[in-house]
């Protein structure tokens, strides 16, 4: 694995406030590297920072090995990035967008243009003007405007922000296809654990200023466990018996059955346990959305003891 994005004791302090409070954290090439946290977190400052847009307090940031300090324009050149909303001249099309942009960066070809309009599935739509594109469409766009100088590390502020669950699921793919094809290294930052649960291969937990956990998103999702919903008769009943027997899983119980979040292996003895107590089965799904709550309690512990 070789890291190009480095960020060393990175803090932000704005008018005596510690905003970002020495972050650091690596991400390599060919990653999708998540940065998770609640609103107000410091996820678009802290990507801010790492793009050039704002001055870092302390600490550093090297791309590609060169600080964003001493070698901006080094380590910028490695940078493709939508931050706030991307720039767009909304009564030109979105081709005439793109050719505007080429012409501020170096050796875009019209067919490195037409490739990645191709990649980000504009191609019907791009000679319409930009005033007629949906939210998703100008996502695209501002995606193909931020690729056009191949960059070796893409960086997504909230990049699903208002978008329908079809357009989440095309971001989704072209990250991975991104990261996958072009070793590109991918930032993306969110709130949504659910999200970044398909998109990454690591996340990073943001709070208050303060990373206070990273992870292979493989390892978080297994150590919160996977939500189960047993349908089962009669449901409370059920849940005393699993609260006594998986006290940690905090069974919780409804009309229709029981929530459980468990390891999947443990199912088998669940079902053993429940048949001989005369519990009636009908049903046992995943549910998976222990993810959720898993982050929550990762915010909630470091969150309330760090804020202090
Ligand atoms: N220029 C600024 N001046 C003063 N405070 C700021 C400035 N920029 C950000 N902050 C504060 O820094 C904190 C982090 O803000 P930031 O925008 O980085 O959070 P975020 O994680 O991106 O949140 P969101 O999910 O809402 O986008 C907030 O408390 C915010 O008020
Ligand atoms: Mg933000």
């Amino acid at each position: 694995m070789e890291p190009i994005v480095e960020l060393k004791n990175v803090t932000k302090v704005i008018k005596g406030r510690t905003i970002i409070d020495k972050i650091s954290f690596q991400v390599n090439k060919g990653e999708v590297f998540g940065f998770l946290g609640p609103n107000g977190a410091g996820k678009t400052t802290t990507i801010r920072m790492i793009v050039g847009l704002m001055a870092i307090t302390q600490g550093d940031i090297t791309i590609g090995g060169s600080s964003i300090k001493t070698g901006f324009e080094d380590a910028v050149r490695h940078i493709g990035a939508i931050v706030e909303n991307p720039e767009m001249y909304k009564f030109l099309t979105g081709y005439q967008n793109l050719i505007h942009y080429a012409r501020m960066t170096t050796n875009v070809t019209k067919q490195k243009i037409a490739e990645t309009v191709e990649l980000v599935g504009l191609t019907d739509r791009i000679h319409d003007k930009v005033k007629t594109y949906s939210l998703g469409m100008r996502q695209r766009l501002g995606l193909a405007q931020c690729l056009l100088h191949e960059p070796q590390v893409l960086i997504l502020d909230e990049p699903t922000n208002g978008l329908d669950p079809a357009g989440i699921r095309e971001i989704r793919d072209y990250v991975r296809r991104l990261a996958r094809e072009k070793d590109m290294a991918v930032i993306v930052s969110s709130h949504l654990l659910s999200e970044m649960e398909m998109m990454c291969d690591r996340i990073g937990i943001i709070q208050d200023g303060r990373l206070i956990d990273v992870q292979q998103i493989k390892e978080f999702v297994q150590a919160s466990g996977t939500a189960f919903e047993l349908e089962v008769t009669p449901a409370e009943k059920a849940a005393v018996i699993l609260q006594q027997h998986y006290p940690e899983a905090r069974p919780t119980y409804s009309r229709d059955g029981v929530t459980i979040a468990l390891p999947k292996q443990e199912i088998p003895s669940l079902v053993k346990l429940l048949v001989d107590q005369e519990i009636h089965i009908f049903g046992i799904k995943e549910a998976g959305k222990t993810l959720e709550d898993r982050f929550l309690e990762v915010t909630g512990e470091k969150g309330a003891a760090g804020r202090g």
